[in-house]
């Protein structure tokens, strides 16, 4: 496994194993298939309802709980400052842990700035070993880290070859904010796995398509979050370490980039709407 190194010094692994739209009754038999695989960066939030199913997998699943590196994500019904501080103390329980290796606000949404001096409090207690956004683009990145205390240092975006976030990625870059992707593959919208320059690329290898995407990904350092909840895939999906793309591939799989994303827009009012639909079918319930 490669690694890349967070600004408070904690390493995370570049490849992770993601459970969002895994059934409760499938998580620990995923989260079990994926440790056994060789999985030891885990990827969850409050809002995949599957916390509590991740952590019995991993408290049976024999792996030393130093070996491991778990995110959890608060949900936006939990944001302000007591509600997340609360959250967290509920995910702690849910995953059967003291610590959680990264906290990430999940949305841009809502009441960010007392969620956010929850994520330090709790960070400078020791709780949580790093903590960080998601679906934050750089102008929200750059403004949390202007005004309070702790900078964030990880933003997990939609990162896949159809929307690259270079822009984005070379902003995090210059402030030290680790880039994680979410949905490497696109959840194979767009005709992802069947791309003909992917394929040849791939066939180049001896690689799958998936195997290139999480390469290009890792190659630019960007820790990449992949789900799967078929052993062979997620098999397959960790063995990238041992080729490299040359320079024309990068450029050619550059040329893929539609700058746009595969889900949603979150500079789109409509995507606020959309969450706030989601709030109220899903209260109480995160
Ligand atoms: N922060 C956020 O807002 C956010 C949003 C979305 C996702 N995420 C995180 O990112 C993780 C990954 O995103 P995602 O699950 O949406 O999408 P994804 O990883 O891009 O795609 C998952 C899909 O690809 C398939 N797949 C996986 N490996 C494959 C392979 N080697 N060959 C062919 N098909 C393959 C899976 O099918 P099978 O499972 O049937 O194998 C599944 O249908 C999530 O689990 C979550 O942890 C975060």
């Amino acid at each position: 496994m490669e690694y890349l190194t967070m600004a408070n010094g904690v390493k995370i692994p570049k490849l992770g194993f993601g459970v969002f739209q895994i059934p409760q009754d499938q998580t620990e038999q995923a989260v079990h298939d994926a440790l056994e695989a060789g999985y030891r960066h885990f990827d969850t939030a409050q809002s995949y309802f599957n916390e509590e199913q991740l952590g019995t997998a991993i408290a049976d699943g024999g792996v030393d709980r130093s070996e491991l590196f778990v995110t959890t994500k608060v949900w936006i019904e939990h944001y302000g400052y007591e509600q997340t501080k609360a959250s967290i103390e509920r995910s702690l329980t849910k995953l059967r842990m003291d610590y959680i290796d990264l906290v990430l606000l999940h949305q841009p949404f809502a009441d960010v700035y007392g969620a956010w001096r929850a994520l330090e409090d709790l960070y400078e207690q020791g709780k949580i070993r790093s903590i960080g956004v998601s679906n934050f683009s750089p102008d929200r990145l750059a403004d949390l880290g202007a005004f309070n205390r702790i900078a964030p240092m990880a933003d997990q975006i939609e990162t896949n070859p159809r929307n690259q976030q270079i822009t984005p990625h070379e902003e995090m870059a210059k402030r030290g904010v680790i880039h994680e992707a979410w949905a490497p593959f696109g959840e194979g919208r767009s005709g992802l796995f069947d791309d003909p320059t992917l394929k040849a690329i791939a066939d180049n290898h001896g690689k799958s398509v998936a195997q290139v995407i999480l390469r290009w990904l890792t190659q630019r350092d960007i820790v990449a979050i992949a789900k799967s909840v078929h052993k062979e895939r997620m098999e397959q999906n960790l063995d990238i370490f041992d080729f490299r793309l040359g320079e024309q591939e990068m450029n050619a799989i550059a040329a893929l980039d539609t700058k746009t994303s595969l889900f949603f827009d979150h500079h789109d009012p409509a995507t606020v709407d959309m969450f706030v639909h989601m709030l109220e079918e899903r209260r109480g319930r995160a």
